[in-house]
């Protein structure tokens, strides 16, 4: 059995959306390995998204077992034979597993996980094939964007929401930007203490939670539209302690954006909103300097380019390392 076929299978464990089934009866029976004897019996039988669901509690119980025996939990002590990927799939499993026997795993469990990912710079040479992990992540931390779309779908959006880019029938992989490209370009930004980041269109919070764990001594601040977003961003940062970390729920297009020494886009404005946006940053650029770093995504990256305020000085190529993004960051003349 491949280590991709494993991953795929531990995978569904991870993500309901994710089948692991065209994968498994690819597998030949004797090679199925003896580690998971019960997981890869039950995974050729369930439907898509169900394997956890058709599991009875004695089952999980065992799962969990087994999968914790794979990552022996000392330190020093990890099996060099897990590939960095799997570790991170098998880890992800059983804290979903856990949760669902009610053993829900604490806040400081959940920081010193992420952190621990964060970090690692294996983590950053994972690409492309796992991009799935990032739902992981969210799960993790508990930014369900799913729920909330679902949630709104279902009911009239208020007159606030009209106008704007909500997206809501976006896969949250399209929507947010990927975990890795997050630590990539905070890593890049070299932040001094005191700095202050804002990312302008924050939904569930993944970029000032991140950058807000990896980065204590520097201030992020998410502005949201959206309320049922904004609050599942506050829920986490709650748990997480994050007291460097601000969410405010509010219409960026209104005045009173905060001053920041960084601003981010990841696509998250169109048309009047746009405008308004830039016409407060361009007001702020006449009393202090900043940067502005803009997802490399036709809007508002190519509105942002016309802007003779702002001059490129910096870019990250939409190659595989940016997953496909790539950035470009501005700074106002006088910066
Ligand atoms: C593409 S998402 C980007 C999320 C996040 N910045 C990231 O990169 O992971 C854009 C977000 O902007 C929000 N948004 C749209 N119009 C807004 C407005 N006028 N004020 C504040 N947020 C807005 C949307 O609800 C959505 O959550």
């Amino acid at each position: 059995m491949s280590a991709n076929s494993f991953n795929q299978l531990l995978l569904t464990l991870c993500s309901p959306s994710w089948d692991a089934g065209p994968w498994l009866a690819k597998i030949p029976r004797k090679k199925w390995p003896d580690t998971l004897p019960l997981l890869w019996k039950l995974a050729q039988k369930v439907e898509k998204g169900a394997l956890l669901k058709s599991l009875t509690r004695s089952q999980k119980n065992q799962l969990l077992q087994q999968l914790r025996s794979l990552t022996p939990r000392k330190k020093g002590k990890r099996s060099d034979s897990i590939k960095l990927e799997t570790l991170f799939l098998i880890e992800t499993a059983s804290l979903r597993i856990a949760e669902q026997l009610g053993k829900k795993s604490s806040w400081i469990e959940k920081r010193k996980w992420c952190l621990r990912w964060f970090n690692s710079p294996s983590f950053l040479k994972l690409t492309e094939g796992v991009l799935f992990s990032d739902e992981c992540i969210d799960r993790v931390l508990g930014l369900f964007e799913r729920k909330v779309q679902h949630r709104l779908k279902n009911s009239t959006l208020p007159q606030t929401y009209q106008e704007e880019a909500l997206y809501l029938d976006l896969d949250p992989e399209d929507l947010y930007t990927p975990y890795r490209v997050i630590c990539r370009w905070g890593k890049s930004l070299k932040l001094k203490p005191g700095t202050k980041v804002v990312d302008l269109g924050s939904g569930v919070g993944r970029i000032p939670l991140t950058l807000g764990l990896l980065y204590p001594k520097v201030q992020f601040t998410g502005i949201e539209i959206m309320r049922e977003r904004h609050e599942m961003a506050e829920k986490t940062r709650c748990g997480l302690k994050l007291r460097n970390v601000s969410f405010v729920c509010r219409n960026a297009a209104k005045r009173g954006l905060p001053i920041a020494d960084y601003y981010y886009f990841f696509n998250p404005f169109v048309g009047d909103t746009l405008r308004q946006v830039f016409r407060q940053l361009k007001q702020f650029s006449s009393h202090r300097s900043f940067k502005v770093a803009v997802a490399q995504i036709e809007l508002p990256w190519k509105f942002i380019q016309r802007l003779n305020w702002l001059k490129p000085v910096q870019e990250f190529s939409a190659d595989k390392a940016w997953e496909g993004i790539g950035i470009t960051v501005f700074s106002t003349s006088a910066a």
